[in-house]
């Protein structure tokens, strides 16, 4: 039981494995990072409207994103939703059923628990019962919902380890609870399950597929549209440096020209790649999208740490969680606001 306290910002934070601090922390209205299998999260009671506006303060976030709800089980997810319909009881159950604990997010409609900040005052909930011993354990001590964005700074990368939360959060968070690194790497699965069929708004920890095989029922794309989570903002997931996505077999030519262009302006190109790479900094990261997600969010934070201006990335060729690898590297080189 390691205690430590790390200062720089308007409260003391303490970095720690003691669930009970966390759960104390939690009543008296304050903020808590914890871990998950998918990435850190930034905690506050979901029923109290203080210490939800104090996430959106901590994250520089802008007030109306709605955060998702953390809780310990099922049971405690249908206090925080509306007594659903035939339908979506049916979907609610296949899908807790099978996922939870788990990466999956399910977003249904809500009960008057929540505060309305920590849903953007929206009629829905996203809820979801992570898969990680110490997020459990907490949720269980302090025995109510955690209304949980990522634990970055808003439009840095998810934290997957409790040195990224400090980087963003130091003086910003009461506690750290330090789990070690997340197992999953890329943020959840979100399923909407409000309208007549489910609807996937982000990809993640727990592949579409799966979903489709466990509802027996297609799951479209519902991120067209009206951008209903902020994970679908272009650039949400991206690094300091901008991101140029290629081809392995393009890999060669294009870190060429890179390095004439931009190393000629004095910038610094790096690389995220396969397989080796003649060329630093770079990082490697496996072939497999599993493992890739993984390891994704601290290569990028530490291509920034590096000092990288241009990061030219080869994304994994195969796997389950493909997709959700493919929608944060798409995202991370879309266009910057300017
Ligand atoms: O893996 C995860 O989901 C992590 C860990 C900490 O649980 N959390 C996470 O939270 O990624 P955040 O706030 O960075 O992303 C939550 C996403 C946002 O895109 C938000 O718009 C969407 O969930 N969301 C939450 N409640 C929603 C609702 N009622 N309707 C639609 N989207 C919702
Ligand atoms: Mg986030």
């Amino acid at each position: 039981m390691s205690a430590g306290a790390a200062s720089g910002g308007a409260v003391t934070t303490v970095v720690t494995d003691d669930v009970e601090l966390g759960a104390a922390a939690l009543r008296a209205g304050r903020l808590v990072a914890f871990p998950t299998e998918t990435v850190y999260g930034l905690g506050a009671d979901a029923s109290n409207p203080v210490a939800v506006r104090a996430v959106f303060e901590a994250k520089g976030r802008p007030a109306g994103h709605p955060l998702i709800v953390h809780v310990a089980s099922l049971e405690e997810a249908r206090r925080w939703m509306a007594l659903p319909d035939a339908a979506t009881e049916r979907r609610l159950a296949a899908l807790a059923g099978r996922f939870w604990p788990g990466p999956l997010t399910i977003v249904v409609p809500r009960s008057d628990l929540v505060a309305p900040e920590a849903v953007g005052g929206r009629p829905t909930i996203g809820l979801r019962v992570p898969a990680h011993p110490v997020a459990l354990a907490l949720l269980r001590a302090f025995g109510g919902g955690v209304a949980g964005p990522s634990a970055n700074r808003f439009g840095r990368v998810s934290p997957t380890t409790a040195a990224h939360v400090l980087a963003d959060l130091d003086g910003r968070v009461a506690v750290v609870l330090d789990g070690g690194p997340t197992a999953v790497g890329v943020e959840s699965t979100i399923v909407d399950l409000v309208g007549p069929q489910p609807l996937l708004l982000r990809p993640g920890g727990v592949p579409v597929a799966e979903l489709e095989t466990v509802l027996g029922e297609p799951v479209p794309d519902g991120r067209s549209g009206e951008a209903r989570a902020s994970g679908m903002l272009a650039s949400h997931y991206a690094p300091r440096a901008s991101v140029a996505l290629v081809e392995p077999a393009d890999l060669a030519s294009v870190l060429a020209s890179a390095r004439a262009e931009r190393g000629e302006a004095g910038g610094v190109v790096g690389v995220i790649a396969t397989a080796v790479v003649d060329h630093q900094p770079s990082w490697v990261l496996p072939d497999e999208a599993g493992g890739y997600a993984r390891e994704l969010y601290a290569a990028l934070r530490a291509a920034d740490a590096a000092g990288v201006d241009h990061l030219v990335v080869v994304p994994p060729s195969h796997g389950p969680l493909l997709d959700a690898v493919l929608d944060r590297l798409t995202k991370a080189a879309a266009p910057r606001p300017a």
